[in-house]
């Protein structure tokens, strides 16, 4: 059955103290939205809508690149969720299947608890509301039960005191019956003590209706929001938390988990170590059995079994480190393939390069990959040498087998085998440091005896 996602996002988010809208500010280096983008990706919908205010073209801007299929509708006041939804009413017309609606703020709903609410939904209720059982259930919506259907949503403020009493609360995440959610949703009124158009009003308009809701469960911790800096470094703090259990679990070495930081798409394979103070930003791939040493970040790369990176390396976007490579201290690598048993051990950088097997690149080789204009390649061919301090202006390469002389300046392309000069010749004066010295300790006495006189 084909399904549609709403995202509400048009709140500041005013407790954030910030000029950013709130579900932009990051977790695991991402927006909010994001995550929240890629988990309504995995119910494979037919359209997704973010409802944006404040902020609007920012928050679309960043939607875009990441969901470029996503579909924006603008509510311009924020009357409340109700109201929030029903702005993407005119994207949903004809649609058949399920509508989830699913809040920007909060990132960490898992995948398989959608799918449960959808097998809910399937199992015959026109609606399926996600509850928790909440440690502190103030300030939530209450879910009033009723022989395990669920009767409705009273808000904290619309309660009374018995239902205040309930601790079983609304997450916000809600799947509607997409007809449903058609006929009733332009029915929901605003007579309430916030004056606003509440979602949760759909539930007892269902009901009427002679429609079953539902109630599916999942782990507080999956519902966590953030409305505060505090709240967005705790999902910082549990996402971190969680990843790293997880990559323990799947066979990763972490040395001292509490000092890595993944991203959401982190992939690491078992039996690889991962040192102290390692951070992943996105896009990071690593096979089995490879090493990465402390102190090093790395950010949409991939690294091959056996590979070993740092410590202090950075591996930038593009990065492909082939079987058996060596990275080592202070080596950036950007948008390069290093092919299998290649070593770039120390201080340099290496850009926009190939790099052929079992290559040796050494200590402060650099790619001159940019010319403040126009950035160009640099082609290293297999078992070739680059002597310490070897500067490689691109587009320029140099062939299989070649070796390049230690503080060469290379400009124009070495053919296979061939040894590259591109240095001054030395001269060697014999005896002259010693007849310098002289002279230098000589012009010393004479103006100390000056000073003397
Ligand atoms: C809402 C629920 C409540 C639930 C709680 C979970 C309603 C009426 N209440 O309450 O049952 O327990 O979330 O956190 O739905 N938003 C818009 N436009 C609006 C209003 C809100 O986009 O006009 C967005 C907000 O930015 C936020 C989300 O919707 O991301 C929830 O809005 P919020 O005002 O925080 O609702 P609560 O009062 O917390
Ligand atoms: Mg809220």
């Amino acid at each position: 059955m084909s399904s549609a996602v709403v995202i509400l996002a048009a709140g500041l988010g005013s407790r954030m103290m910030s000029e950013m809208p709130k579900v932009l500010h990051r977790v695991a280096g991402e927006p909010m939205l994001a995550h929240v983008l890629a988990t309504a990706a995995s119910l494979e919908p037919e359209v997704t809508v973010v409802i944006t205010g404040h902020g609007a073209a920012q928050v679309e801007a960043a939607a875009q690149a990441v969901a470029p299929e996503a579909r924006f509708a603008r509510q311009a006041e924020q009357l409340g969720t109700g109201h929030a939804v029903l702005q993407a009413l005119p994207d949903l017309e004809g649609l058949e299947g399920d509508v989830f609606v699913l809040y920007g703020d909060t990132p960490f709903i898992r995948p398989e608890t959608l799918e449960a609410m959808r097998t809910e939904r399937e199992a015959g209720a026109g609606l399926v509301v996600l509850g928790f059982e909440a440690a502190e259930p103030a300030g939530y919506g209450r879910l009033v039960l009723d022989e395990g259907s669920l009767a409705a949503i009273v808000e904290e403020r619309d309660a009374d005191e018995a239902t205040r009493a309930l601790t079983l609360c609304n997450s916000g995440v809600m799947c509607v019956e997409a007809g449903l959610l058609r006929s009733l949703l332009p029915r929901v009124g605003n007579d309430n003590a916030k004056g606003e158009y509440y979602l949760t009003d759909l539930v007892a308009l269902a009901r009427g209706a002679g429609a079953r809701a539902g109630v599916v469960t999942c782990a507080e911790a999956e519902t966590m929001g953030v409305n505060s800096r505090l709240d967005l470094a705790a999902a910082e703090a549990a996402f971190q938390a969680g990843r790293r259990r997880e990559m323990m679990e799947a066979g990763v070495t972490l040395t001292a988990p509490e000092t890595v930081f993944f991203a959401r798409d982190t992939m690491i394979g078992a039996d690889t170590v991962i040192g102290q103070n390692v951070v992943f930003g996105p896009g990071v791939t690593i096979e089995n059995g490879a090493e990465i040493r402390p102190f090093c970040h790395l950010e949409g790369c991939h690294v091959s079994s056996g590979a070993q990176v740092g410590p202090y390396a950075r591996l930038r976007p593009g990065a492909e480190l082939g079987p058996d490579v060596r990275i080592g201290n202070f080596v950036e690598i950007k948008e390069s393939q290093i092919d299998a048993g290649a070593k770039v051990n120390h201080l340099a950088y290496v850009g926009d390069a190939t790099v052929g097997e079992a290559a040796n690149l050494g200590a402060g080789t650099i790619t001159c990959n940019y010319d403040g204009v126009m950035k160009h390649r640099t082609r290293i061919g297999a078992r070739a040498f680059i002597g310490s301090n070897g500067v490689l202006v691109a587009p320029v390469g140099v062939g299989d087998d070649a070796f390049v002389a230690a503080g060469s300046v290379i400009t124009s392309n070495v053919a296979p085998g061939a040894l590259a000069l591109g240095r001054a010749r030395q001269e060697n004066k014999p005896g002259l440091a010693l007849r310098l010295r002289e002279r230098l300790k000589a012009m010393k006495a004479g103006k100390s005896g000056k000073g003397q006189g």
